[in-house]
């Protein structure tokens, strides 16, 4: 059974999580160097859904220890973040964006593919609490699974994801598995709805700044 939302088990995403994704590793680095443009020295860091950890360790090989919050509902992701970070002080929460407690506390807030899990109410609550999580000045940076904007711009997209699986090494039936979550367990939305979504939220900057294929990242300046 599977332990959070994602379509592998915990034990098995970092192994497998680039044969779904497969410029996956650039999200995070992509994440970094643009922390490193906006935000030189960060103070405290959240990291919203942060699966297995694999931001924070390349966060602190960059900037070194900071205070980092690493927060996810699924216990079994927690479990392997903490021992893949375990000679280092991090905070643990066991919690959704949603239900994230701080207030005006975090100079960045990452969510690396993470809320696109979440219905409409959902995601308009989890990114208002990422903003306000946020110190005035501070950072939010997101990456998702977007929707093109017409159907069969999603039929096009989805079987060029479709292609690029296969290519990777994954088996064409859990391909099949992963793309029919598409609309149904996952349920992205638009590059336009996402500024929207990020501009009702309150940020005064909001910017996409990297896409490829059905994946995007943008940031809000708060
Ligand atoms: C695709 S993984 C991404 C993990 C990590 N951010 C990374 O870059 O590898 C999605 C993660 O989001 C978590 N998640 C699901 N719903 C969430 C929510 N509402 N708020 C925060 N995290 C959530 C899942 O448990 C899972 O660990």
């Amino acid at each position: 059974m599977r332990d959070n939302k994602t379509s592998q088990a915990a034990n098995e995403y970092d192994a497998n999580v680039h044969k779904t994704i497969p410029r996956y590793h650039l999200f995070h680095d992509e994440t970094l160097d643009l922390v490193e443009s906006t935000m030189p020295n960060p103070v405290a860091w959240l990291d919203t859904g942060c699966g297995t950890g694999t931001l924070i360790v390349k966060a602190i090989e960059k900037f070194g220890q900071l205070q980092f919050v690493a927060a996810d509902p699924a216990a079994g992701m927690l479990q392997l973040a903490a021992e893949k970070l375990a000679n280092n002080e991090i905070t643990y929460v066991a919690a959704g964006s949603e239900d994230l407690d701080y207030i005006n506390n975090f100079d960045v807030v990452t969510a690396i593919m993470v809320h696109h899990y979440l219905d409409e109410e959902g995601r308009r609550k989890a990114t208002g609490n990422c903003y306000n999580m946020l110190k005035q000045g501070g950072i939010y940076i997101t990456f998702e699974t977007i929707r093109p904007t017409t159907e069969n711009g999603t039929r096009i997209g989805l079987k060029r994801w479709q292609n690029a699986q296969i290519l990777s090494g994954k088996n064409p039936e859990a391909v099949d598995k992963h793309i029919s979550r598409y609309g149904i367990e996952l349920l992205p939305i638009t590059i336009d709805e996402h500024r929207q979504l990020l501009t009702e939220a309150g940020f005064s900057t909001v910017e996409i700044f990297w896409v490829s294929g059905m994946q995007a990242g943008f940031y809000g300046l708060k």
